[in-house]
């Protein structure tokens, strides 16, 4: 079958079996295509529960197919590549986060999206990129455990007055890789161009950014912006839709290491297989686990006030 027929014949199962397809930011250009819906995790996790539709296509890595189904467990959730795992919601588990709240009691333990479904079921609260600050902002807790992402939990803690945040140990093995000396070189390349960069990278590297945002508000704010040039510090999968979405403007990858292989296992062929019934893995649940999930991802639409 060619690309074009594949196409095709993903749009006729999408009206046929009542499909739609979510696809992440950092997924590849054809798969992004055939998408009904591309953003990033906040947006996907909340129209998860709004769409009306019989069954969700989820190109993206795990933890992201399981979000949507503890939101909808009414529809069916396929996720295209079983293995499309995000390394960094596997440095957490579940026990690690029972033995802290033993420990510490007056703790309240905010799990980032990018966990196992066990994981948000033993937190009290889930946050992503895009709300995080505001949700921990608003917890009625002054002492906060930030789970897995340091980065990410170290930026939070910056951002926040009056709280004592701390963090694991884990990380993203795509954004950690950047270094504060690539952002010197890029600037230098591109005199002028603001560099927009993803929380997860290091603290060196945020320090010397113009702006840090989840990568939809890194879409939003190079579009937005009246510069004629960007540095972007996130996977590779958004200048899609930055290029798409401005094409008098240039984007520059800031870094070669900025490839998420997780996300790039999803291809065309794989979402095909999925819409056809053949391929991909369905995501199933226990429910007494989806409730307790549930309960901090609900938390977290709560409190971002969004
Ligand atoms: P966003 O929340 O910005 O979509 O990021 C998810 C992610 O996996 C970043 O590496
Ligand atoms: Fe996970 Fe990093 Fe890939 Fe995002 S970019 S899915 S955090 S490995």
């Amino acid at each position: 079958m060619t690309e074009n027929q594949m196409r095709l014949e993903i749009e006729k199962l999408k009206a046929q079996k009542n499909i739609k397809i979510f696809a992440h930011n950092y997924q590849n250009y054809e798969v992004q295509q055939v998408a009904d819906y591309v953003g990033d995790s906040f947006y996907l996790s909340k129209l998860a529960a709004e769409v009306d539709c019989d069954q969700i296509i989820f190109c993206g890595v795990k933890f992201m197919a399981e979000t949507a189904k503890t939101l909808s467990p009414d529809k069916k959730v396929i996720l295209t590549v079983e293995d499309a795992l995000c390394p960094m919601a596997n440095m957490i588990s579940a026990q690690d986060i029972i033995d802290f709240k033993k420990e510490h009691e007056d703790f309240c333990v905010v799990a980032y999206v990018n966990t196992t479904t066990q994981v948000k079921a033993a937190a009290d609260v889930c946050v992503t990129s895009s709300v995080a600050v505001d949700v921990i902002d608003n917890i009625d807790a002054e002492n906060i455990l930030f789970v897995p992402d340091m980065n990410l939990g170290n930026y939070i803690s910056e951002q926040i007055e009056g709280k004592n945040i701390i963090s694991w140990n884990g990380y993203c093995n795509v954004h950690d890789r950047v270094r504060k000396e690539e952002v010197i070189q890029k600037r230098k390349e591109h005199e002028g161009y603001p560099v927009l960069v993803h929380p997860e990278c290091r603290k060196e590297v945020l320090d010397e950014a113009d702006f840090v945002g989840s990568t939809s508000e890194i879409i939003e704010y190079a579009t937005n912006s009246d510069e004629k040039g960007f540095i972007i510090g996130t996977e590779t999968g958004v200048l899609h839709t930055l290029r798409n979405m401005n094409p008098d403007k240039e984007f520059e990858l800031l870094s070669p290491s900025l490839i998420c292989f997780n996300m790039k296992k999803t291809t065309l062929s794989d979402v095909y297989s999925a819409a056809a019934g053949k391929g991909g893995i369905e995501i199933e649940i226990e429910e007494g686990l989806r409730k307790n999930a549930l309960k901090s991802l609900e938390n977290m639409i709560r409190l971002s006030g969004r």
